[in-house]
Parts: C-alpha cells; structure tokens; sequence
C-alpha cells in the first residue's frame, strides 16, 4: 500500500495546481466524462449506491503539507492557531460493499493562521494500529482494546489536542503537526469508553463526557476536573444499550439523552458495521443528573424525532433550555448495513424547554430549514447565549438516503447560518452550488465586548478550483463576502467537527 503513503510537500501559490487529492482534484468544473459519480448517477435518475465515497465525499488518498497558502482577502492577524476539523476518511477499500461512511478512518485537516498568513495546511491519517499496518510504519505503542483510528472529533483540552470517537476507543493525543503521538486514557484514570462530544465548562475547569458501550448497563458521566484527570464517574442505568452521540451540560444539570437508536446484537453478529437500529420499543426520554449529585429525573421526550447535536444548553433553576439539532425519526445509524446512515429527512434546529416545577418538556421548532453541526461561543456551553451557529451542505442531505424514498429537501443547501436565539431570526451566508460548507467554529475576537464579537471558520468547497477553501466570516457581519478565503490545495471532504486551537 506504499502508494497511498506518499506525501506532497507542495509550497507557494502553485500548490493548488498540483491536483495532490484524488476525486475532484483538478482544478476547474469536471467535464461529462469526469462527472463525479453521485453527480452521474443523480442526473441518470439513479440513486448512487455509495454516495459517501463520491463527490463532497471523496476521500483523500494521499497526505499533504503545503506552506504559505494563497488567500483572498485579508486574514485578521489576531488569529494566531490552528483551525482543525476532523472526518472519516477511509484508507486503503478494498470492496466498497463493506464500507460504512462512520468508520472510515479519522483524517484531520489543519490549517496554520499566524500574523496575517496561512502558514500551513496538513492532513493526517489518525495513527491507529490499523492505519500504521496499512501505510507501512511502526506502531510504536501498546495498542488499547477497541483500538480506532477516531474520526468524529478533535478538541483541545489542557494543551492537549486530541481526535475522539465514541463508543468504545481510547482519545489519541496529535501533535503541532498533526502527527499521532498515542492513545491516550487522561493519565491512567480513564477506563473503558470515551465520547466524540465532551462539553468543557470554562468557569468551573471541567470537562465533561456522557460515555456509553454495547456491553454495559448502564452509561457513564466522566468529570475530568482541572489536573486533566477522570476524577468522578457516575453510573447512569439505562435499558438496550442506546447509542448517545452528544449531551449538553448546564451549570446545573448534565442533560443525556436516552434515545430510541439501541446497539442490536443480531446486527452486530451478522457484522453490520453500525449496528444500532431504531427501536420502537425503547421510550425516547431525557435526564437530568444533577451536577451537585443525586439521582436522575427523567422527562418524556417526542419519539418522533432523533436527537442529534447539541447548540447550547442553560438553566435558570426554574426551567431548563436545550437547543439541538435532530432528524424525523426513524433515524438508522447502520444504514441498511454499508455505506452510511438513513433518515426520514433532514435535521432541523429545536429547542426543549424543561419545566422543573411542573415536570413537562415542551419542544419549539427554532429552524425549519435542513441544517447540523450546531456550535456556540466555546466560552458559553453550558451558560445562557444568544447565537448559535450551523451549516447545511445539499450533497450531505441527498447522501443521506430517504427511509420512505421521498427525495431530501435541498433547496436551503450550501450556507453557513447564525441564529440569533433571544430576538429570534437568522442570518445566512449562502455559498454557489455544488459548494458545501461544513461546521463552523466561532473564534473571539481578542478584547471583543459582545458575544458574536468574532470570527465563524469553516471549510466550503470551490467548485471552480476544484478544492476546499478557509472561509473566515465575521460573525457581526455575517451576510458580507468572507474577510479571508484561504486556498487549500485539494478537497476537504464533508465530514464531522472540530475546533480552533489558539497558540
Ligand atoms: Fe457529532
């Protein structure tokens, strides 16, 4: 597999002739005959049977390093880190018959801003057993039981960055460069499973985690408390197994939610990579586990929905607030069983307001528009905020397949959205067709007074160069043409989160 280990050193503005990534990588609109093949198959009225290895999906063969990277517009020489988002980015297929889209191996993109100037962009493979086996280099650590290259996740913690997966592996510590530098299990006091979604509490130094494995009885709350260590563990029991993708945390309560998607051991025997089925049987309801201790209240929840990604989460003592992302139920993980998952349609944004006194949920329709990955102020999770952002891609929609054949709505496609969560309303930064935007992250702007005083980074795809740029927008002025577009030299393919991570 040498092939696939080789590695670009591209500098200068030419690097984004140079073509480095497969798929899409020339530059320019593809030509009938280099159609890529979700495109080909959509206009031929035939569903492509593997959407998320094709088109925004197309996964990078090769790593590369590029240095000073071209720009239009002017990077705010403020911001000084690393922007870095992660995907799955499957290594060395053999039978795309077997290939999910979640378990691709994780490949995280970074970019280097520093006075002014894109410094660098690198893509790395995460460094598992696996991974290393396949590009032929030593795997110099002791390998951790359910060893993973993670994919869905890469924060910063303590000077720590790390790529996170739930369900089971064990967080790897990356480098500046984005090198593999082990697994890590936070000094020793982590045992057992982690999460892709932790939700760090500024004032109080904690970072949190909501854990769960097929096995288990129960789910676990992790608090690792300022010395970067696991220091509570709180058992949760719950029935079937569900799968818990993300949580939200307020001052007071950790919020979890018990979903109605449970780890189906048939599934898992007869090897579908993903088997977590929607089931019926099992009451969607969200619990409230008290920071302070003391035993879960549960609160009947729509099972009409699936909950997928939290914005923000606050209480005031009286009542609990949880902006999210979720699907139409039924939602499938597994798919039926390779490629990626299934819905009834498209994520929207809710809202659950959780009365205490009376013991009800209500739940508000925010955003009827398709949109995921909602992010807020880091500095915010867990206190009351305003804004809220997220993006929405019209190839993720059309990738996703319809439970019920109606086609995805992607009419409200390609746009990075800012909600304005206390006076209502939205403001929307649309890309061109055939330009997917990702995950936006929100990066403050040093001294800035108000919340939305900052910056929203995302990687939108350019159809015309046939590449991913760096879009940097400020967030007060969200609507206006981005302050900066940094030229990456290939695509970044749709994948999953990430964070900016200051020097
Ligand atoms: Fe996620």
């Amino acid at each position: 597999m040498t092939h696939l280990t080789r590695r670009n050193v591209l500098r200068g503005s030419g690097a984004a002739a140079v073509g480095a990534f497969g798929g899409l990588g020339a530059p320019g609109l593809p030509g009938p005959s280099r159609l890529p093949r979700a495109v080909a198959a959509e206009r031929s009225g035939r569903r492509d049977p593997y959407p998320f290895l094709h088109g925004a999906f197309t996964p990078a063969t090769e790593e590369v390093t590029a240095f000073d990277l071209p720009v239009t517009g002017r990077i705010p020489r403020e911001l000084d880190g690393r922007y870095l988002r992660t995907g799955p980015n499957v290594l060395g297929l053999e039978d795309p018959r077997a290939h999910h889209w979640m378990l691709g191996e994780g490949m995280v993109h970074g970019v280097r801003l520093r006075d002014g100037r894109a410094e660098w962009y690198r893509n790395r493979w995460v460094r598992s057993a696996a991974v290393a086996a396949k590009l032929g280099e030593p795997y110099p650590w002791q390998a951790p039981a359910d060893d993973f290259a993670n994919n869905t996740h890469v924060i910063s913690h303590r000077g720590r960055v790390m790529s996170l997966q739930e369900s089971g592996p064990m967080p790897y510590l990356l480098g500046e460069e984005l090198q593999t530098l082990g697994p890590y299990d936070f000094g020793g006091s982590l045992s057992g499973a982690f999460t892709a979604h932790t939700k760090y509490d500024e004032a109080a130094d904690e970072l949190h985690a909501i854990t769960y494995y097929p096995t288990w009885d129960h789910v676990r709350h992790l608090v690792i408390d300022h010395t970067g260590r696991v220091a509570r563990t709180t058992r949760i029991p719950v029935a079937d197994s569900p799968m818990m993708h993300d949580f939200a945390l307020t001052e007071r309560y950790v919020v979890v939610f018990d979903t109605p998607v449970t780890f189906d051991a048939a599934a898992a025997q007869a090897g579908v990579p993903v088997p977590y089925v929607w089931n019926d049987h099992h009451p969607a309801r969200v619990g409230l586990l008290p920071r302070a201790g003391g035993p879960v209240r549960w609160f009947e929840a729509d099972p009409a929905s699936y909950y997928s990604h939290t914005l923000n989460a606050y209480d005031d003592g009286r009542t609990v607030t949880v902006d999210f992302t979720s699907f139409p139920a039924p939602f499938y993980p597994a798919g039926r069983g390779c490629d990626g998952p299934f819905a009834l349609g498209t994520p929207r944004l809710d809202r659950w307001t959780i009365d205490l006194a009376h013991g009800r949920l209500r739940t508000l329709r925010i955003d009827d528009r398709p949109q995921e990955f909602p992010r807020v102020r880091e500095s915010l999770v867990s206190r009351r905020h305003r804004y809220g952002y997220a993006a929405t891609a019209a190839a993720m929609w059309s990738a996703y397949e319809t439970v019920d054949g109606v086609p995805p709505d992607t009419a409200f496609g390609n746009a990075l959205i800012k909600h304005d969560l206390l006076r209502g309303g939205t403001e929307v930064h649309r890309f061109p067709k055939d330009s997917p935007a990702s995950e936006a992250v929100f990066v403050p702007a040093e001294g800035g007074r108000t919340e939305d005083d900052g910056y929203a980074l995302a990687y939108v795809h350019d159809p015309r160069r046939g590449a991913a740029d760096l879009v940097i927008l400020a967030a007060q002025d969200f609507t206006a043409p981005p302050l900066a577009r940094v030229h990456l030299p290939g695509p970044v393919p749709l994948g999953f989160h990430g964070s900016w991570v200051p020097a």
